[in-house]
């Protein structure tokens, strides 16, 4: 039997142990590429760093007009079709393979945090795609829109016009290839309001579950009994409670929608366009022009050598809120004292570079429930079952394999906490901020998330029950489980991505910084109790056995708290890195996406979002690119 590793599993990397990489047949490289040494040898108009998720968009609608070159440069290489990516659940099995893409150096960069003071010292696992197509390679396929107040923060709080939920929807529209549920939960309807608010010609294919497992719809039930909602219409502006979460899956493949099959292969044979795989971006090049600071190109190596790339008109930077920071910083973009002190000359002192860090910390729980249910260890449990299933899968893209976990929602703070808790962390919270030096940029932040938080409107933490165990507990054989998910969608705590070195090579230090504040801890804390009072209620109740992790003993706040700081992780979505605000705040680039102090370079990747959102990005960031590609036309005139 192969093992069964989940993608959204080992994502959370607490199952870490994935086995090593079993050989992967080589894809062909596409049409478009072009070895290192031709792609030095071309001229651009505009050369992208990172063919991710924003790169690959960019690319595409940039080479819409033939008179316009592009050349992006990718660390990792093109993989067409890779089961392991592409198949939702278990590819694993389907690629008849123990690998996993998670932790895996071919598609993985395989970043960890530094030790992490909040968490007993701890390191914690940074997943990044390393592939043409980025981190949606990886990604566990959540498709989500934040609600109205989230977006529009964007614009208002952070002094960026034109970045409003309205401004931003019919990106998201531009997006998707949209089908509706077929299969619906216990008071979900397909509303007109749904259906409109969606489009059905873009690249990525956004599709519900078409199968459920015996959780799911008793898990809706038992949260409806207890003051939860359903939301039929997540995607209007209100995301807050439970629903059947939409994801970029191809209904008619049943395999992942990604930036790679869906932005990229289709214009493979565009002739302005041109991809280099395997090659590592080293430095962007300046030159100072009447008093300009102009980006030429960029350096990049492979195999020993290094080449230089010329971009006529801009550098665009899209290799996510991790590397790109680290590109700056090499190229003698940053804080500069940091630069001085590695001998880095400086190119132009912006400190703000890969500050302002924040992130979705998680916690999880599992629980045994009745062995006979139907959840995914079945396919541990029972081979004829699994066999079963793989030809289904097989035939017409049917089955559990194209299951990923369908009930997700965001609760407010009160859901969890009465008022006079609630109270009591506020005034902890805000003692905690008043001690602290805080940046202009966190004053409004803090502010501004106060603010959210007393409103009690939107979401605060994001559920999602996967019905599997293997997450945090070994499974006993023929057992069944569901993992409780908790995000923390709106943390207080501020980290930093540096470079300490100036070995290109050497991973960036990354410090998410988690649970500084007690306040993070508390939401945590309180969103997995509410969790447990959840999975004990009728009828999801009457299908669980026994509380696996943490047990029973584990039951006072100081319990829970502990048990928060040992097994807190990340939800992968890193952003604020390179933020997008005024300079009066810190900002890194302005509303067109420009950095500050240069003439010719943008940021078009999740580092660019100034502030936390409560749903899961993937979606955001396409869209910031689309909008992004929209913005450089206008401005050159394309
Ligand atoms: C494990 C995981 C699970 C996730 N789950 C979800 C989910 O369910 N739903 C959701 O909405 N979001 C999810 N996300 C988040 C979402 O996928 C990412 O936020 C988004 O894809 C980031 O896009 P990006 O363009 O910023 O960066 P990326 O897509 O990561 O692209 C950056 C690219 O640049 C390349 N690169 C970097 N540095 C260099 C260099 N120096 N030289 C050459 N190339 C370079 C990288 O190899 C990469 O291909 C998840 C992310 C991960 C990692
Ligand atoms: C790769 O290209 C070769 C030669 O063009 C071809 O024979 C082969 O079938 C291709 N393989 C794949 C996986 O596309
Ligand atoms: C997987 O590979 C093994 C040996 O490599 C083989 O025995 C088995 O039949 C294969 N399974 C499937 C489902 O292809
Ligand atoms: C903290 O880490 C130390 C060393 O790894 C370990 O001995 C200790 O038990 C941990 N404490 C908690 C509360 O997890
Ligand atoms: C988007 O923002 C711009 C600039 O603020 C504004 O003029 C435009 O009307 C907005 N578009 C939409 C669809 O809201
Ligand atoms: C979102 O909808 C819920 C009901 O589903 C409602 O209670 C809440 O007030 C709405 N939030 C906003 C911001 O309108
Ligand atoms: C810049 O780096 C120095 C030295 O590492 C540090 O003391 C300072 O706080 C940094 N500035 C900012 C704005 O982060
Ligand atoms: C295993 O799965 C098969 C196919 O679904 C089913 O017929 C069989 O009863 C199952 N076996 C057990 C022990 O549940
Ligand atoms: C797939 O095949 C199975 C078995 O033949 C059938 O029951 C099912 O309806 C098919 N599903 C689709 C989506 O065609
Ligand atoms: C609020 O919740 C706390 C913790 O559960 C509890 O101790 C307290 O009695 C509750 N207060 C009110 C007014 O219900
Ligand atoms: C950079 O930090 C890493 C991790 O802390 C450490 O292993 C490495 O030695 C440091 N490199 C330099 C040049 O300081």
């Amino acid at each position: 039997m192969p093992s069964w590793s989940f993608p959204w599993l080992a994502s959370l990397a607490l199952a870490a142990s994935v086995a090593s990489a079993a050989s992967i047949p080589a894809q062909n490289v596409s049409s478009a590429a072009v070895a290192p040494d031709a792609f030095a040898k071309s001229k651009f108009d505009f050369i992208i760093v990172g063919g991710g998720t924003s790169g690959l968009v960019l690319a595409r609608r940039l080479t819409e007009n033939p008179k316009i070159t592009v050349g992006i440069l990718e660390a990792g290489e093109y993989r067409p079709g890779d089961d392991l990516i592409e198949v939702p659940t278990g590819g694993d099995a389907v690629a008849n393979s123990t690998a996993s893409t998670i932790g895996n150096p071919d598609y993985d960069w395989m970043f960890k945090s530094t030790p992490q003071a909040h968490l007993n010292g701890s390191v914690i696992s940074y997943p990044r795609g390393k592939v043409v197509g980025g981190s949606t390679a990886l990604n566990s396929m959540i498709w989500q829109r934040p609600s109205k107040a989230e977006y529009d923060n964007i614009g208002t709080v952070f002094g960026n016009p034109g970045w409003s939920f309205d401004n931003l929807s019919g990106y998201f529209e531009k997006i998707e290839n949209w089908h509706a549920p077929t299969v619906l939960f216990p008071g979900q309807l397909v509303t007109n309001a749904l259906t409109s608010e969606h489009g059905t010609g873009g690249p990525i294919s956004v599709s519900y579950d078409t199968l459920l497992t015996d959780v799911d719809s008793p898990a809706i039930r038992a949260a409806n009994a207890i003051n939860v909602p359903t939301n039929s219409n997540p995607d209007g502006g209100n995301e807050t409670y439970l629903t059947m979460t939409s994801r970029s899956v191809n209904p008619t493949t049943g395999r992942r929608s990604w930036a790679s099959n869906g932005y990229f292969t289709p214009i493979i044979g565009r002739p302005n366009l041109k991809l280099v795989t395997g090659v590592l971006v080293t430095k962007i090049d300046f030159v100072k022009k009447q008093g300009k600071i102009v980006a030429t190109g960029v350096q990049y190596t492979a195999n020993g050598h290094t080449y230089t790339a010329t971009a006529g008109k801009e550098v665009i930077l899209a290799a996510g809120s991790l590397k790109t920071p680290q590109l700056l910083e090499l190229s003698g973009v940053g804080n500069k004292s940091l630069l001085k002190s590695l001998g880095i000359p400086v190119v132009l002192d912006l400190p703000t570079i890969g500050e302002n860090l924040q992130d979705h910390p998680v916690a999880l729980s599992d629980f045994q429930v009745d062995s006979n249910l139907l959840t995914l260890d079945r396919l541990n449990n029972n081979a004829t079952y699994a066999q079963e299933q793989l030809a289904l899968y097989n035939a017409n893209a049917s089955g559990i394999f194209t299951y990923t976990p369908a009930v997700v929602g965001s609760l407010p703070l009160q859901t969890a906490v009465n008022q006079s808790v609630f109270n009591s962390m506020l005034a902890t919270l805000e003692k905690a901020i008043a001690s602290e030096s805080t940046t202009p940029l966190q004053k409004v932040q803090y502010k501004a998330l106060i603010n959210m938080a007393q409103g009690g409107q939107l979401g605060w933490f994001e559920l999602t029950i996967v019905p599997s165990g293997g997450l945090l507990s070994t499974p006993q054989p023929g057992s069944a489980y569901i993992t409780s998910v908790v995000i923390q969608l709106h943390e207080f705590s501020r980290g930093s991505v540096h470079i300490n070195t100036t070995d290109p090579t050497a991973s960036p230090l990354i410090n998410p910084n988690f649970l500084s504040l007690q306040w993070d801890v508390d939401v945590l804390a309180h969103g997995l109790q509410w969790v447990r009072k959840w999975t004990h209620t009728s009828p999801l109740g009457n299908l669980v056995e026994a509380n696996v992790t943490p047990p029973d003993s584990v039951s006072s706040d100081a319990q829970w708290e502990n048990y928060v700081r040992s097994t807190v992780q990340t939800t992968n979505h890193p952003i604020g890195t390179t933020a997008m605000t005024t300079q009066e705040l810190g900002g890194v680039v302005n509303p067109r996406l420009k950095v500050y102090g240069l003439d010719n370079v943008r940021i078009v990747d999740a580092g660019v979002i100034p502030m936390t959102l409560g749903v899961a990005i993937q979606g955001t960031v396409y869209a910031i690119a689309e909008k992004a590609a929209d913005l450089v036309k206008q401005d050159w005139n394309i």
